[in-house]
């Protein structure tokens, strides 16, 4: 266990009731003469008050995940708090970036930090580990809105996305003091020499830590004087300009499981209310609303930035946008139609358990009379998990790399 753990716990669990036993502790042991009781008392306090200093965070991964190997936390989180007590400052304003379940943001509790989100899993993971750890949740920010207060230090898990990562320092270094440091860990097997590329574009300093568990730790100084960028790519779809943050989905173009989708898709005029399911940018809504359009289109997705730029590419009376990454929101048999790409890929990971939560969640909120399409990657094999969901599933089109299903509530 590193260092920090124990100090970052010390802070984290000393409760104001242990604290009162640990003075309780000190001047019974400073007593020179203890009758029995005397002693009883200063163990019972002594030995309550290391167990809440050992407690652990309890931190859990609040997705659908079955797999155990799936850790809520990797050793690059910890070493980014070891390299935080390092700096043996207390900074002003902190912000924590790109903290998955919550683990940094939990660990900083009392610390004065603004925790900067993308996903609304995220959000969704920090509010349950502070509840679970009887934590009050730090206050919250999006990655394109301006901080209310300059910052003084960032903590950051770098993202899989090195676009993410470039709008992450985007909005560090035009959200911060002159002084500001930023701390980002990553594991040395995600390294590529693009990170430091992108780091020294915005900072003078960047310096690397030794290896420690196979993580690292970037510190990076002196932020650069440079104008402010809208973090915004355009890409071209059939004569229609897409925009899109950077970080989002499919940057350089369409996607190509997308365009085979949208080539194959079964669309009705009986289709009145559509759902973009992991709508990413919102081309598929897009598409579908110019086929079809008088239906009302909603789309959905975990990403605030994919969400934020489907609002800059599809929108009107009959379009509605939810940043979520569940349905629950959805009432039961409510869609005709609900079109997806869904989601796999989760940073490092890929985690078929999550898009077969999100069919179960399509089932409920299909009308009888509907349907959900999506594409996949033809090694996901996803038609036994579907046929297991709904009553018919047909393949609409296949090719080496992609297969179209159209799932049926009712034959
Ligand atoms: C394969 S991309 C498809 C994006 C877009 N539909 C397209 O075709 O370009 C999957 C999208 O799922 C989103 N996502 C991941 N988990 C999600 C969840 N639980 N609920 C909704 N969207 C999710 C990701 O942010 C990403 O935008």
């Amino acid at each position: 266990m590193y260092k920090v753990d124990l100090k970052i716990q010390k802070k984290t669990n000393i409760q104001s009731n242990s604290l009162s036993l640990l003075f309780l502790h000190l001047q019974r042991a400073q007593k020179p003469k203890k009758n029995l009781n005397d002693k009883l008392l200063s163990f019972a306090a002594y030995f309550y008050l290391m167990s809440q200093v050992k407690k652990q965070l309890n931190i859990q991964r609040h997705d659908s995940s079955a797999d155990q190997s799936l850790r809520p936390h990797t050793a690059a989180d910890k070493y980014l708090l070891s390299e935080f007590e390092e700096l043996g400052k207390s900074p002003e304003q902190i912000a924590i970036y790109h903290d998955r379940f919550g683990f940094l943001s939990c660990s900083l509790h009392t610390q004065h930090s603004v925790f900067v989100f993308n996903q609304k899993s995220q959000l969704n993971a920090l509010e349950r580990n502070s509840e679970l750890n009887k934590l009050t949740p730090p206050t919250y920010s999006d990655p394109i809105s301006a901080l209310e207060t300059k910052l003084d230090l960032a903590l950051m898990k770098i993202p899989k996305s090195l676009a993410l990562f470039r709008l992450y320092l985007e909005h560090i270094t035009h959200n911060s003091t002159d002084n500001c440091v930023v701390l980002a860990s990553f594991m040395t097997r995600h390294f590529t020499p693009k990170i430091l590329e992108i780091a020294e574009e915005y900072f003078e300093e960047v310096t690397q830590s030794r290896a420690v568990k196979k993580s690292r730790v970037l510190t990076m100084k002196g932020k650069k004087k440079l104008e402010q960028q809208n973090c915004i790519d355009t890409l071209e779809y059939k004569s229609k300009t897409y925009q899109q943050y950077w970080g989002v989905f499919s940057a350089k173009h369409i996607d190509y499981a997308t365009q085979y989708f949208l080539e194959h898709i079964d669309l009705k005029s009986s289709d009145k209310l559509i759902l973009d399911l992991a709508s990413g940018n919102g081309v598929i809504g897009s598409e579908i609303s110019q086929k079809l359009s008088n239906a009302s289109i909603h789309l959905m997705d975990d990403s605030y930035l994919a969400m934020a730029s489907a609002k800059l590419n599809i929108s009107g009376e009959n379009i509605h946008h939810h940043f979520n990454h569940s349905l629950d929101g959805f009432d039961s048999e409510s869609f005709d139609l609900i079109a997806t790409n869904p989601p796999f890929h989760f940073e490092y990971e890929i985690n078929i358990q999550i898009p077969i939560g999100l069919f179960k969640a399509c089932f409920r909120c299909l009308k009888p009379s509907g349907n959900l399409q999506l594409v996949a990657n033809k090694h996901l094999n996803y038609k036994t998990h579907l046929n297991d969901i709904f009553t018919k599933v047909e393949v609409l089109a296949e090719n080496d790399s992609f297969t179209v299903y159209k799932c049926s509530k009712l034959n």
